[in-house]
């Protein structure tokens, strides 16, 4: 005779912020035989439905990994295509996020695209900066290393100038430094194309994220893929350290 478990293990809620890096656009366009300008326009669509489920489904923030520090060693026709894909993207779209409530916020290192895109980046978020709806954030030129040394150099210079002294920082300074600091940290990070890598993403944000891979390849991650991807975080129980038992019989508050 099975036993009744006495108390039923809590299932998460929605993840408030998801991470996603958007990896296989260039198989996906191989395994056609196009050219992989090709699997970044797909890229460009499932973008499109992902930030329309999360906008629908009342997610905070979804943070898209959109090309990261290590990218600029791709073959250079690649990453020009990929800055022309940015910025006509950012052309089309940008009206649309604005009337969709939603709020556009870019991380990473900006002062290595060109002038165009450096002002359609801060034209975008100008524009959007009141919404009140979904946060997307775009890691471009981003490196979860790259937003720890700015956070540590911008904290060394507070020391220096004696804005603040050494024995203040603490984890909580140091999170409030980073590009990320107005945002929740992601409770789900997704990464698609089978890899099972952080690839420098938001290295010091994703302490206690929980992990989900899928080969999906990232044109083909659709509302359905994503579902699946929350129904697995659903399931999880998050303990930041304490034990299972406390977690179910409420000892402590997360
Ligand atoms: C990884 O696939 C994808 C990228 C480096 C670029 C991601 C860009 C997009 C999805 C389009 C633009 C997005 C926005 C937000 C405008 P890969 O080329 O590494 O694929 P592979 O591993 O199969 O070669």
């Amino acid at each position: 005779m099975s036993e009744e478990p006495e108390t039923l293990p809590e299932l998460n809620k929605n993840p408030r912020h998801i991470a996603i890096i958007m990896d296989g656009n260039g198989r996906w366009a191989q395994q056609r035989h196009m050219p992989r300008a090709m699997g970044h326009q797909a890229g460009v669509k499932a973008v499109r439905s992902i930030v329309e489920y999360c906008a629908e489904a009342n997610i905070e923030v979804l943070s898209l990994f959109a090309f990261s520090s290590e990218n600029w060693r791709r073959p250079e026709s690649e990453v020009s295509m990929l800055m022309n894909l940015f910025l006509s993207t950012l052309q089309s779209e940008v009206n649309k996020l604005h009337r969709n409530n939603i709020r556009l916020k870019f991380i990473g290192e900006r002062k290595d695209f060109s002038e165009k895109l450096q002002a359609k980046i801060t034209e975008g978020e100008i524009q959007t900066r009141d919404n009140s709806g979904l946060t997307l954030v775009i890691a471009a030129n981003y490196g979860g290393r790259w937003d720890m040394s700015e956070a540590f150099k911008k904290i060394a210079a507070k020391i220096q100038s004696g804005e603040i002294n050494e024995q203040e920082v603490d984890e909580a300074l140091i999170g409030q430094h980073l590009s990320t600091a107005d945002l929740p940290e992601p409770d789900l990070f997704i990464r698609t194309g089978g890899e099972q890598r952080v690839s420098n993403f938001l290295l010091w944000q994703l302490a206690y994220t929980e992990l989900y891979f899928t080969p999906t390849l990232w044109p083909d991650f659709n509302r359905q893929s994503l579902e699946e991807a929350i129904g697995s975080f659903r399931t999880r129980q998050r303990r930041f350290g304490h034990t299972g038992e406390q977690i179910l019989t409420k000892a402590v508050t997360l």
